[in-house]
């Protein structure tokens, strides 16, 4: 009876030290390997299937209409703003009310959170800073212009600033480590669009004076100035290292060692995965830094950005541009070996959706479109479902089997193509076998009735080399065999419509017929899953 009493004692300690760790989930964390990159989430990869409130809906009495929208779209993500002003709206007293709301509501509609922290910048101004920083306007300064106008935007170079938004920063990180065991909220989004427009920099005296001294040694590491495409001179001033840059660089410089430090700060109380956002410029023109906002971490200062905010995981593109060559540019700048690609804000217009298939196919962690919400304060306060459906289609196709996607997409077994504005078809070498794309929603693959407007996409998963996951909307694919075979006879050995579910692909039916011939299996309007295995005969 003793010896079974102690081993009960045993047991049941062991129990609980098993359950308080599962209480607590392991940390979200982000993970490379080979150049790949995967968010992994309660230890496995996770593609966040997200949306982002309007700036001024995370308030208790406006989160209704978030949730309603978060039901709409299907999310597994939602990207919400905590408001500096909100939280320490007198100095030095923190108010948590509104991120445990926020926990507990995601919680119940069992979403992630990715928090957005709306501090010293937010879209280039200081508009969230709280009163009594806006009060004291000499101890907070902003910057100045080149004719020494002033200019709505913070300042980089101010201790007091830099100080203050360290200390807010480190008591959220520090709140959510103590209220968010679980892991709810998986990322953070340090300060938001930071930068500045109307100036390419700050030219206060303080500014000039570090302006006119050397470039910091850590910018002139052969690397960096490899990655920026620097060739001249490696000695001096801003201005003799990179002549026309020279501006946007230091402001570069300046806004991601500010922001660094906020961040490394944060994560030393709590390290969750960090990122910062960014207004684009055109990826294909090389503007300069008077056409869009200096200073953010656009394309062309990644470089210093890495340099200068080690603690800074991902710098992540907010997608408002138009047309598929730019858009996919941008995708192919943000997605690198040491970034990974995450789209935290897209317009939310219906040929925005299609991209999803691309950032999934290139390994990104995550997509999601801006303004989900209807933002009204009214009491018309649903959003239209016509709105969301767009994106609500692709993630009821995509959330059953996002654990899948996301680990093939950390395998590089995805490949995807979305319609151009020519609707001219598209190829993907798959190895044993080519898969030809053509789009619109015609009877025949080979002379599809062109798609009015170039919604068309496509992923195919190879599982292994003759079978594949195949998923789209308003295409056809086909295939013919490559290499060794190229030239044979081909079929379809089976073409099943389905999902998946608990990992696995269950099948409603085999696709066969008119299903399958004339032009290969014909995707309609809503996304649909194939499981296919061909073989050449
Ligand atoms: C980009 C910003 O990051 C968002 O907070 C919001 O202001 C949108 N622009 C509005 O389109």
């Amino acid at each position: 009876m003793k010896i079974i009493a102690i081993w009960f004692v045993l047991a049941l300690a062991a129990a609980g030290s098993v359950f308080g760790q599962s209480a607590s989930t392991p940390l979200p964390v982000l993970i490379n390997k080979n150049g790949r990159h995967a968010l992994l989430v309660d230890g496995k990869p996770y593609f966040m299937l997200g949306g982002q409130a309007h700036n001024s809906s995370a308030w208790p009495g406006m989160m209704p209409q978030v949730w309603a929208a978060v039901e709409t779209m299907h999310l597994n993500t939602l990207e919400v703003p905590i408001y500096w002003e909100q939280i320490e709206a007198t100095q030095g007293h923190f108010d948590f009310s509104v991120i445990d709301t926020l926990l507990a509501q995601a919680r119940q509609h069992k979403v992630r959170l990715v928090l957005l922290w709306f501090a010293t910048w937010k879209n280039g101004s200081n508009h969230y800073t709280p009163q009594w920083m806006k009060a004291d306007a000499a101890k907070y300064p902003n910057i100045t212009g080149r004719k020494g106008q002033p200019v709505d935007s913070p300042s980089p170079h101010i201790k007091a600033t830099l100080d203050a938004d360290i200390n807010a920063f480190t008591n959220v990180m520090r709140h959510l480590k103590k209220a968010d065991p679980q892991h709810t909220v998986i990322m953070v989004q340090v300060e938001n669009e930071p930068g500045a427009w109307d100036t390419m920099r700050d030219y206060s005296p303080l500014a000039q004076q570090l302006f006119e001294g050397a470039v910091p040694a850590e910018l002139l590491k052969p690397g960096v100035l490899a990655a920026l495409n620097h060739t001249g001179s490696n000695q001096g001033s801003w201005q003799q290292v990179f002549g026309d840059r020279a501006d946007e660089y230091f402001h570069a410089w300046s806004v991601a060692s500010f922001i660094g430090k906020v961040a490394a700060a944060g994560k030393a109380v709590y390290p969750l995965p960090l990122y910062v956002n960014a207004a684009l410029r055109d990826p294909l023109t090389n503007p300069m830094a008077n056409s869009y906002e200096s200073g953010g971490p656009t394309d062309n200062v990644i470089p210093i950005w890495k340099a200068a905010a080690p603690a800074i995981d991902i710098l992540s593109p907010d997608i408002y541009l138009q047309g598929s060559e730019r858009i996919l540019k941008v995708l192919e700048l943000y997605g690198r070996a040491d970034n990974a690609l995450f789209v935290p804000e897209a317009s939310i217009t219906p040929d925005m959706a299609k991209y999803l298939y691309e950032v999934i196919a290139r390994g990104g962690i995550g997509f999601s479109p801006f303004g989900i919400d209807s933002n009204r304060p009214d009491a018309k306060r649903t959003e239209p479902a016509e709105r969301l459906a767009p994106y609500a289609q692709e993630y009821i196709m995509a959330a059953p089997m996002m654990r899948e996607l996301a680990q093939w997409a950390f395998e590089g077994r995805i490949s995807a193509v979305v319609e151009h504005e020519d609707n001219a078809k598209q190829t993907i070498n798959l190895g044993a076998w080519e898969a030809t794309i053509t789009f619109g929603s015609g009877w025949r693959g080979n002379d599809a009735q062109a798609n009015a407007k170039p919604l068309g996409r496509a992923m195919v998963v190879k599982l292994s080399e003759n079978k594949f996951i195949l998923i789209g909307s308003l295409c056809h694919i086909t295939f013919k065999p490559l290499g060794s075979n190229a030239g044979k006879v081909w079929q379809y050995v089976k073409v099943e419509e389905g999902r998946y579910s608990n990992g696995t692909f269950k099948p409603i039916r085999i696709l066969n017929g008119d299903e399958t011939d004339w032009g290969g299996p014909r995707f309609g309007a809503t996304p649909t899953v194939l499981q296919a295995t061909l073989s050449v005969r």
